[in-house]
């Protein structure tokens, strides 16, 4: 009995809709973050760490990178990945950023599975 539960709960977890934060996730590797900040949003020599910043402060410069708004030679980089992104998109990426808790068995998303987050 205890078998046929332990089978059934992932499958009820995989049916449900996504939390903000796995749709973030999700985002964040379908939309090709990762490739500059890295697997775990930890950034590299020439590209920020995201994850543990506050959610305010990133949703803010994302929401000025779609609006064109490039402070910096390198923020024109971050242009052309902010503009498609909608407001719901801007949130669920700032809760992954802020409420981070990944390690290193699940990184990266199963997104065969789980979609990319409805976009
Ligand atoms: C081509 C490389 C590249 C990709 C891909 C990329 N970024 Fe960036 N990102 C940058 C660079 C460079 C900066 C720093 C720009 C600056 O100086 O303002 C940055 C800055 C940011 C910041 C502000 C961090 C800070 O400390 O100011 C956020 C938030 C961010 N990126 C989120 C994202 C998200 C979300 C995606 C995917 C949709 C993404 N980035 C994809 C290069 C990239």
């Amino acid at each position: 009995m205890s078998k046929i539960i332990l089978l059934i709960l992932p499958i009820m977890a995989l049916m449900a809709e996504p939390s903000s934060y796995e749709q973030g996730k999700n985002l964040y590797f379908s939309k090709g973050c990762s490739g500059c900040h890295g697997v775990s949003a930890s950034g590299t020599n020439q590209y920020p760490a995201l994850a543990y910043r506050r959610k305010p402060f990133l949703m803010n410069k994302l929401k000025n990178y779609r609006l064109k708004l490039a402070t910096t030679q390198q923020s024109q980089l971050m242009i052309p990945f902010a503009m498609g992104l909608s407001d719901k998109e801007i949130d669920a990426l700032t809760t992954f950023f802020s409420e981070y808790h990944e390690n290193k068995s699940n990184y990266k998303p199963d997104l065969g599975i789980r979609g990319d987050g409805g976009s």
